[in-house]
């Protein structure tokens, strides 16, 4: 897959650029808990400034259903984008609307705009092809070229990710270049040892990329809600732990395919209720009592898991073990993000919530190989699906 560059769009001076970004940060309130991916998309807005483009941003926060809801606004980001940019980012309040339009006819060259939640108008997100296409239509009108950046949302087929790339000339920002290389590291020829971790709450998300990693990685190191499945499944009592219990049959096949390339945690941190002050002891897997909820991996299973991680050369990690937003159940969390940091090679944090649990324990970005910025898109890579947003910058 060749995907043409900013470069190949030519002079840019005084050209109107639509950038796609992944500005889906966590908020609380309207204070940003997490700015990594708002970070992330700095680099590529700036190089289209440094051109002297006129830059409108689109974006996506949270999933609101279709219409305006002012939690979902993207104005504390413009704000903070501003911040980070080192210039003013005028702000659309709305998408495609009169805002939208005045925003983006001010702009002089060097400038930015930032169009509101582009999923408030519901046909970004529409299956219906022509819905899609007239938004697309609205979008494509503000500009004379696409720049695709945001890479957490090239899994989705959506108006400002894919159709918009079928009617503007268009090239990948330098942000989706930088994760399809690493990610392709992964998939083609990752140097082995080759470790993959996998947490986070539900086994349900993540059947596909064990199904390809079973067959690609030379170990599978699990914890997270997800774990309590597998623990199910090998027949030991859970007690009140996240359970799916329609997969625990496949849990079973991928238990008896990959032997003892899965490895499962011999203890966990097991707590009255998911909040920082239940009762919580850590306990071996096989006496979780029936009325506690496993909330982290145990001290044991890190070092088994750090002990693991020691010896491999290339590591994805994706969700973290434990509820690791409260410090008492973090610190499973932690081991795995210390033992990524040592790697001898390649490691990488996919996904959002990983990414947002090292940065919140204080790991330094640098220590990593890689931090993506995309989860379910860094998933759907690695199960080797076809993303419709990258998929699109090839035509
Ligand atoms: C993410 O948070 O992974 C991306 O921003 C995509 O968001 P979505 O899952 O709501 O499409």
């Amino acid at each position: 897959m060749t995907l043409s560059t900013i470069d190949d769009l030519g002079d840019l001076r005084g050209r109107r650029v639509l950038v796609r970004s992944d500005l889906n940060v966590p908020l609380d309130g309207a204070t940003i808990t997490d700015d990594g991916r708002i970070r992330a998309s700095v680099p590529t807005i700036r190089a289209l400034t440094d051109k002297g483009a006129r830059v409108v941003v689109t974006a996506h926060l949270g999933r609101p259903k279709g219409e305006p809801e002012s939690r979902y606004s993207l104005a504390p980001v413009a704000a903070r984008l501003g911040e980070l940019l080192g210039q003013p980012v005028a702000f659309a309040t709305d998408t495609v609307g009169e805002s939208a339009r005045s925003t983006v006819d001010g702009l002089a060259d060097g400038q930015v705009a930032l169009l509101e939640n582009v999923r408030f108008d519901s046909r970004e997100t529409s299956k219906d092809d022509a819905e899609r296409g007239a938004f697309a239509d609205e979008l494509a009108a503000f500009a004379d070229a696409f720049v695709s950046d945001g890479f957490g949302a090239v899994h989705r087929k959506h108006a400002s990710v894919y159709d918009v790339a079928k009617r503007l000339p268009h090239a990948a920002g330098g942000l989706v270049l930088d994760e399809v290389e690493v990610l392709r590291k992964l998939t083609e020829a990752p140097d082995r040892p080759y470790a993959v971790v996998l947490g986070g709450a539900k086994v349900s998300d993540k059947l596909g990329v064990i199904d390809n990693l079973l067959a690609k990685a030379d170990l599978l190191l699990i914890g997270g809600g997800m774990v309590f499945t597998f623990l199910a499944a090998q027949g030991y009592e859970i007690g009140k732990s996240l359970l799916e219990a329609d997969q625990i049959e496949t849990v079973k096949g991928y238990l008896t395919q990959a032997g003892d390339r899965i490895v499962l945690p011999t203890d966990v941190v097991a707590a009255t209720a998911v909040s920082a002050d239940a009762e919580h002891a850590v306990v071996p897997v096989d006496a979780i009592p029936k009325d506690r909820m496993g909330v982290d991996i145990g001290p044991e299973s890190a070092r088994l898991f750090a002990e693991k991680l020691a010896d491999a050369h290339t590591v994805f990690w994706n969700g973290p073990m434990g509820v690791s937003e409260i410090p008492a159940f973090a610190e499973g969390t932690r081991a795995v993000a210390e033992a990524l940091t040592k790697i001898d090679g390649l490691s990488v944090v996919g996904g959002g919530d990983s990414a947002a649990a090292v940065r919140a324990l204080g790991f330094a970005e640098d220590a990593f190989g890689h931090i993506s910025t995309g989860g379910g898109a860094s998933l759907e890579y690695l199960e080797g699906k076809t993303l419709p947003g990258l998929a699109v910058l090839e035509d």
